[in-house]
């Protein structure tokens, strides 16, 4: 699996790892964390909700794998016996792979199946836009992508699926660009995608439920390490 882990001199600097240390890598992706922090002699307990990433994995020695969200964390942790531990690290967001599966929904570069949901369990993309009120619509598209022309956008959905359900992500993105121009240099879809995919993923509440599972089975003086690129999850 292909993905360019981001960050990792700055990852690997702060968690320091060493034979003897335990170190959980909340969002596995392809591993590139967790190859590193093995390599250091550190054991790793990797965890990720998004099954194809667990049936793909390659799993490095001195590292396991688990299906799970971070607020499941600090349970898979003590059922696998690795509590407590010296570092936790959470990389944020989708992984290029996910990304780039067009049947995995997640971006208007690539037309597929409108669904957006890293676990692939629970509400798709489609469902939100196909069934939720013009008005939570907008919420959401402001609430999660900060689009100042939320209503607008949430009105241009509504009226298209009168027509057609929205099954895929050129549709939507046509009907967005319908309703908005955008920033110069950015698709006017941009941000209506990233509030459907938090919103889909419930991904802040997520982080909150991860950061408080991690904060629970660190050693004192252990690590916690977040990798984030959205001012929303910086809030937290
Ligand atoms: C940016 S990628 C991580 C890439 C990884 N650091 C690497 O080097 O390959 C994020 C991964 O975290 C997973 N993920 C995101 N939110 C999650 C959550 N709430 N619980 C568990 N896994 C999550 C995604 O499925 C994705 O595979």
């Amino acid at each position: 699996m292909n993905h360019t882990p981001v960050l990792l001199n700055e990852v690997i600097a702060a968690i320091a790892p060493a034979p003897g240390m335990r170190v959980v890598d909340a969002t596995f992706g392809a591993g590139g964390y967790t190859r590193a922090i093995t390599a250091r002699g550190a054991e790793v307990l990797g965890i990720d909700q998004d099954p194809h990433v667990i049936a793909n994995a390659e799993v490095p020695n001195g590292a396991q794998l688990a299906h799970g969200k971070f607020g499941d964390l600090a349970n898979i942790a003590q059922v696998k016996n690795f509590t407590p531990v010296d570092g936790v690290v959470f990389d944020i967001g989708v992984s290029s792979m996910q990304l780039d599966q067009a049947e995995r929904g997640f971006s208007f570069m690539h037309d597929g199946p409108l669904d957006m949901r890293m676990s692939q369990a629970g509400q798709s993309a489609a469902d939100v836009v196909n069934s939720f009120r013009e008005e939570d619509i907008a919420n959401i598209i402001y609430q999660y992508g900060e689009e100042p022309q939320s209503r607008k956008i949430a009105r241009y959905i509504t009226r298209a699926r009168e027509e057609v359900r929205i099954e895929t992500t050129a549709q939507l993105a046509e009907i967005v660009a319908r309703a908005v121009r955008g920033k110069p240099g950015q698709h006017p879809a941009t941000r209506t995608f990233q509030a459907l995919r938090i919103y889909v993923n419930d991904e802040l509440a997520q982080l909150q439920a991860g950061l408080e599972a991690a904060t629970s089975i660190l050693k004192p003086g252990g690590k916690l390490v977040v990798v984030t690129f959205h001012s929303l999850e910086d809030r937290i």
